[in-house]
């Protein structure tokens, strides 16, 4: 593998299983990345990894090292991650793939070690743990991308050039859901998406929140959620309904539903879209994305063994797929993929640039340019999800974001 850098992946769940460990696999296949360190809590999850049926169909020969052993039975191991970023070289990379109130820890424990990032979304719960982030990353020169992997739907590049150069008037209205499967209740989720730490629309939602920004550059100014309180089968409560409304520098307003809530018995893996409607010079402007139903449809001799799994169906091509396209092996295609081929891409180059001088002029291009998301130019996230909080702990209290003199959130005052 020569010189291409160590990944070291620190979580081994459900979104480490669909996307990033194949993600991982075809770039270290495709001698990109070198030898691949999976963290996790536990060793079942991540013997579930390695023995995993499809995984191993669609990379054979390859493999990762595992904290801890996936064949020993000892009590969850929570602060295993800290070996497993200190043996990783300076200067490689880490994956951040834990639930959203354990990425600002263990982030900055990747960062004291050097480490560039990618970090699944959000970045952080709040907007000062989001800047101690950014803060850290700079000083060292490393770079962060939050992997916001709806950037990487062509449709999302393509509406964010159309709005750009005026084809859409200004934004007025936005409706977006993203609901997902009901059987989630049954996941690991019931363990930490629950009320105090998060709930529907900050571990979703903020997926729309950022495709407002992303295609039309403006900033949030005020947000408010109503969530609803729900019991997991383990007895745990989640907010597992939610409705936001987020308000737009230009008055603008992005309305956005969430939940655990698309029916087991529906034909897609999750329900989503979204509509945009703005003033153009002389007439309304409209954008609309089915997210979920992509145009295919299928209907199969029985129904898959996984939850959820319908007789008739219809199928995303367009996220994540593992595809025979000839060679050893299934090659992943999407816009999952691409998301992370791009981030790890990305820091990879950060990686092989040794002057801080000249790292740091990368980093700020990244910023500008905005098509990664960065903690600097995507920290209208963590504003959004820091009042999204707020709001939904105080019964759906409108939430107001300031920018100056500092960025700041608060309840709205009437007067
Ligand atoms: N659409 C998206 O962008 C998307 C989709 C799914 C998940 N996610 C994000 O990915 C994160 C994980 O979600 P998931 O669905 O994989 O959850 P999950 O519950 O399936 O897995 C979480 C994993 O985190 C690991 N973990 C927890 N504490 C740890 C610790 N101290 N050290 C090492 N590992 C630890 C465990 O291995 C566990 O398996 C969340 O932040 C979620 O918001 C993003």
């Amino acid at each position: 593998m020569g010189d291409a850098p160590r990944v070291t992946l620190i979580g081994a769940g459900m979104i480490t299983h669909d996307q990033i460990l194949p993600s991982l696999y075809h770039l270290q296949r495709t001698g990109r990345i070198g030898g691949i360190h999976i963290c996790g809590t536990r060793a079942a999850s991540l013997r579930a990894l390695r023995d995993d049926e499809t995984l191993r169909r669609a990379f054979p020969g390859q493999g990762f090292t595992a904290y801890p052993d996936p064949d020993s039975d000892g009590p969850p191991e929570p602060e295993r991650y800290r070996q497993a970023l200190a043996d990783a070289p300076r200067h490689a990379i880490a994956v951040i793939a834990v639930p959203d109130q354990l990425h600002f820890p263990i982030a900055m424990e990747a960062l004291r070690n050097d480490q560039h990032l990618c970090v699944v979304k959000p970045l952080a719960l709040t907007y000062r743990d989001g800047e101690t982030i950014a803060e850290e990353a700079r000083r060292r020169g490393l770079l962060v991308g939050v992997e916001y992997h709806k950037r990487f739907d062509h449709r999302a590049l393509m509406a964010r050039s159309a709005y750009r150069a005026g084809k859409f008037g200004d934004f007025r209205l936005a409706q977006a859901q993203l609901h997902e499967p009901y059987y989630y209740r049954d996941s690991n989720f019931q363990n930490w998406c629950t009320c105090e730490h998060t709930d529907m629309f900050t571990y979703v939602g903020c997926h729309y929140v950022d495709q407002i920004a992303f295609i039309t550059g403006l900033r949030p100014i005020s947000v408010s959620v109503y969530g609803i309180r729900d019991t997991y089968p383990n007895g745990n409560e989640g907010f597992l309904w939610t409705d936001a409304r987020v308000v737009w520098e230009n008055g603008g307003c992005l309305s956005v539903v969430n939940a655990i809530g698309s029916p087991n018995a529906a034909a897609g893996a999750n329900f989503q879209g979204i509509v945009m409607w703005g003033q153009g010079d002389r007439d309304a402007t409209m954008l609309r994305h089915s997210d979920q139903f992509r145009g295919v449809t299928h209907s199969c001799t029985e129904a898959g063994d996984g939850p959820g799994d319908t007789v008739y169906s219809e199928p995303n091509p367009d996220y994540m797929r593992l595809l025979d396209m000839g060679g050893d092996g299934l090659t992943p295609v999407g816009y999952g993929y691409r998301s992370i081929e791009h981030i790890v891409e990305a820091c990879v180059r950060a990686g092989a640039i040794p002057d801080l001088a000249e790292r740091t002029a990368f980093l700020d291009r990244l910023d500008a340019e905005g098509i990664v998301a960065t903690p600097r130019n995507s920290s209208h996230n963590e504003l959004v999800i820091e009042a999204g909080r707020m709001s939904i702990l105080a019964g759906g209290r409108e939430v107001a974001i300031q920018y100056a003199p500092a960025p700041s959130v608060a309840f709205r005052e009437y007067a």
